[in-house]
């Protein structure tokens, strides 16, 4: 008899707090997704909560009655080795980092958000060149493994890896669409498995062009409960504030929860400053979760994910990716939104550029659906986005000042050529350790 072959994951960024989300994911569908070892790798930095968190889920798997080897370590090549998947959810600079993207922008009266604006740009900018590493490993060490990402800004990243690099065994995932069809479920009085929705657009800028339940449209009801304030966000650390209903009407798509930032600014940078000030940016609150988190998971007597972590914007990460991880592995044809090459799936967009769109999931990975257009009214936003995404590229890999002002520049959130060049020149210093691309010591000629 031959034996059964088992399914060896590679997790950089390990020892992040979501990390037993994901265990509680492949726990569910073990029947399904035959894990033999779990590798979590992590920095040195990372290095005692890669422990804590490592012994909950060795806890949790021993409790599920599971023979997975969960290997901890720092040394990422041999996590690679002969991997099957490997997942992305590292921080570069950790949440120190986040809190600088989230309070210098603020002071200037501009957006201080991890993934949009100012703090969008300087994430992309200290992570790509660590996931461009990790493609290079990849090619080497495991050249057969589906990467799937989920470290911000997911669409960024994406983008890339597909712009800046040969490797396309690359899938870029977020919670927000699952968080979408989830909160409509609920808003309807229905199984989430009922409901199916048709994303189109970009991660963290993503329209749902018509929602189902059981295949049949229910999108002018839907449109109809988004003008309600209590149901404009269906993530934890995004405050919606309710759209005014002529606008929703006659936009006729489902927005998501960062919609807020760019349809509703002004709204939106009072409320994150007043926040701010008040109990201290979503990195800072995030901060203390963490710290509550880490003190539950040392405790040896508990082997399930504890509910507090529900407070994090990530939740159903798990779902959102084991769900992906699965139907790649068993080569489903399901439908899932995930970020991937647009190839043609949506007009306006470049045919190589990353998008966030619902794809028919095979062992080939991804295969997008075609959706038509995003409504005229949202295409020029969204088409904005995407070359502020390409630019931040460009500017992460070739360590070009001048592209990072203006990529700054023309991203919707900020206003002026002068405001984008002081923030950079701020931020570029706070993040100096993490920017090394920009502070190459200038060769003197001989
Ligand atoms: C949402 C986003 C994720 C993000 C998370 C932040 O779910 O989709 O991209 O990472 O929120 O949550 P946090 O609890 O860290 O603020």
């Amino acid at each position: 008899m031959t034996e059964k072959k088992t399914v060896k994951i590679a997790t950089i960024g390990g020892g992040s707090s979501y990390t037993p989300e994901l265990v509680e994911g492949f726990i569910k569908r073990y029947q399904e997704l035959p894990l033999g070892e779990l590798w979590l790798v992590d920095v040195p930095e990372g290095k005692e909560k890669l422990e804590i968190v490592g012994d909950l889920a060795k806890r949790m798997f021993e409790k599920a009655g599971l023979p997975v080897e969960v290997h901890l370590t720092l040394n990422r090549r041999e996590a690679l080795k002969d991997a099957d998947f490997v997942t992305t959810q590292f921080r570069v600079g950790l949440l120190d980092a986040r809190a600088k993207d989230e309070r210098i922008p603020l002071k200037h009266g501009v957006l201080g958000q991890e993934t949009n604006g100012p703090g969008g740009l300087f994430k992309g900018l200290r992570t790509i060149p660590v996931i461009l590493d990790i493609v290079k490993d990849m090619e080497e060490l495991c050249p057969e493994a589906w990467l799937v990402n989920f470290t911000n800004p997911a669409g960024m990243v994406t983008e890339a890896v597909l712009r800046h690099s040969d490797f396309r065994r690359v899938v870029g995932l977020c919670n927000v669409p699952i968080g979408m069809e989830m909160g409509i479920a609920k808003l309807l009085d229905v199984e989430h498995s009922r409901v199916r929705i048709d994303f189109a657009g970009l991660n963290h800028m993503v329209y749902g062009l018509d929602v189902y339940v059981d295949g049949v449209s229910v999108k002018d009801r839907v449109i109809e409960l988004l003008s309600d304030p209590a149901n404009t966000s269906f993530v934890k650390n995004v405050q919606g504030q309710g759209w005014e209903p002529e606008f929703i009407r006659s936009l006729n798509a489902l927005t998501c929860a960062y919609h807020n930032y760019y349809y509703k600014m002004p709204e939106m940078v009072k409320k994150t400053i007043e926040t701010a000030e008040k109990e201290g940016t979503r990195a800072e609150v995030v901060k203390r979760l963490e710290d509550e988190l880490f003190e539950l998971y040392k405790d040896p007597n508990l082997a399930i994910k504890p509910p507090q972590l529900e407070k994090r914007g990530g939740a159903y990460y798990s779902d959102a990716a084991v769900r992906l991880i699965t139907s790649i592995y068993t080569d489903k044809g399901d439908i899932q939104p995930v970020n991937t090459m647009n190839k043609g799936a949506i007009a306006s967009i470049p045919y190589e550029s990353a998008v966030e769109v619902s794809c028919v999931i095979t062992k080939d990975g991804p295969r997008p659906i075609t959706m038509g257009d995003i409504p005229v009214a949202a295409r020029g936003l969204v088409q904005q986005i995407k070359s502020f995404e390409r630019i931040a590229c460009e500017a992460a890999v070739e360590g070009s000042y001048d592209k990072v002002v203006l990529a700054l520049t023309i991203n919707p959130l900020v206003a002026s050529d002068k405001l984008a060049k002081k923030i950079v020149d701020e931020m570029l210093e706070a993040h100096k350790a993490y920017l090394p691309q920009f502070f190459k010591t200038k060769k003197v000629a001989a």
